[in-house]
């Protein structure tokens, strides 16, 4: 493409045309697909994505943003491509990024990324058991929900083949593309000690989980178990052009609880230094934007409508689901569906990682 460009701009200067040629930036890249899941779709971060694609259509349904580090890349200086196939969806387990995306992948794809395995961990049962508690008693329970999570990350088929798998297909499809897998971030400071007497429960119960140390440190261990499976997965593909990105330490010190916060975060309040989305995390542009917020009953008209809609799903107001397309988060109100996940500027520290590692 850079060839392409160059040989446009000869043209143009050989044909004497009297209006100045517009400055052109090279292209490094001439088709960028992105795979994944809500992390790689960026649900909550700027504004839904408007861009045409293959999959264009399911923009909404898959809660796509354009603050997404995926489109942030798109626009970097070392990657500028000229097309971009943004495939991630919000709820995709690394069998429907094989299953439903791939499909969509022009096997001309010369830069691609992934971000996979979130999903088939159950990171949102953990969220809702351990964290909040949305579903009061029926929620899951806490210590089920890590346990669960680690037998799901060190069982190969629930893991490391899926990912292998999916991560394979790519490869295969696309034969020129350089590949850059995406791990997760830890969501805690595990070692500050405001947050051991606090609890995050959405209905304040009483003698409500607290967000000790202990527990912040058995998720983050669950999160680097899981980067270490992707490595794991990248390195057994022996393949030069693909890479993992662990994009974790760009996180330090933008994560809950840190140094001198009070958590949680209250209404009205802006943290533009974290880089995860709380419920009173406002949504959009950190700085301006403040939800207008009302958390109980908000969540009692989602579930009821989530009931009726479809009365013997069991509902985890955590997981952005693929079935329904009818808002901009797949379904899920967004104050719910971007909980835990990257805000506007966590998306800018991912995109910086990525780039950090194209030669
Ligand atoms: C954990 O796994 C067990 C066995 O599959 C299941 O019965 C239980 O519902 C799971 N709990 C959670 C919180 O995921
Ligand atoms: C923890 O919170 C309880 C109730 O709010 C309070 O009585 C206690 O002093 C707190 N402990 C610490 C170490 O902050
Ligand atoms: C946690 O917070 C402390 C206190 O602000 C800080 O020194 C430390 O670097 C933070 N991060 C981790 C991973 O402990």
């Amino acid at each position: 493409m850079l060839h392409t460009l160059q040989t446009i701009a000869l043209i143009l200067v050989s044909s004497n045309f009297v209006f100045a040629v517009p400055q052109i930036v090279p292209r490094a890249v001439t088709r960028f697909a992105a795979f994944g899941d809500s992390f790689a779709a960026g649900i909550g971060a700027g504004q839904p994505f408007t861009g045409s694609g293959p999959d264009s259509a399911n923009n909404a349904g898959c809660g796509r943003f354009d603050g997404s580090f995926n489109v942030k890349l798109r626009d970097d200086a070392k990657v500028h491509a000229a097309s971009f196939d943004f495939l991630a969806c919000s709820g995709a387990t690394a069998q429907d990024v094989q299953n439903s995306q791939l499909p969509h992948l022009d096997q001309s794809a010369d830069f691609i990324t992934v971000s996979m395995g979130g999903n088939n961990v159950g990171f949102g049962d953990i969220v809702n058991g351990c964290v909040y508690r949305f579903n009061g008693i029926f929620a899951p329970d806490c210590d089920q929900a890590l346990n669960n999570a680690s037998t799901r990350i060190n069982n190969n088929p629930d893991f490391l083949d899926p990912v292998t798998n999916g991560l394979r297909a790519i490869t295969a499809k696309a034969p020129n593309a350089k590949v850059y897998v995406m791990g997760y971030a830890k969501f805690w400071n595990a070692t500050t000690t405001q947050c051991d007497n606090v609890s995050w429960n959405y209905w304040q119960t009483p003698g409500a989980t607290k967000m000790t140390r202990a527990l912040r440190q058995k998720m983050n261990d669950l999160l680097d178990a899981v980067n270490n499976k992707i490595s794991t997965a990248v390195q057994g593909l022996n393949n030069p052009r693909v890479t993992f990105v662990n994009y974790d330490a760009y996180f330090q010190n933008h994560r809950f609880c840190e140094g001198g916060v009070n958590e949680p975060q209250g209404p009205n309040e802006d943290r533009p230094n974290m880089f995860f989305f709380q419920l009173n995390t406002p949504v959009g542009s950190v700085n301006s934007f403040v939800q207008p917020f009302s958390p109980a009953s908000q969540y009692l008209d989602w579930i009821k409508a989530a009931k009726t809609a479809s009365p013997n799903t069991p509902v985890n107001p955590i997981y952005a689901g693929l079935s329904t397309a009818t808002s901009a988060s797949g379904g899920l109100p967004l104050w719910i569906a971007k909980i835990f996940h990257p805000t506007s500027p966590g998306h800018v520290a991912i995109s910086s990682a990525i780039s950090g590692k194209i030669p």
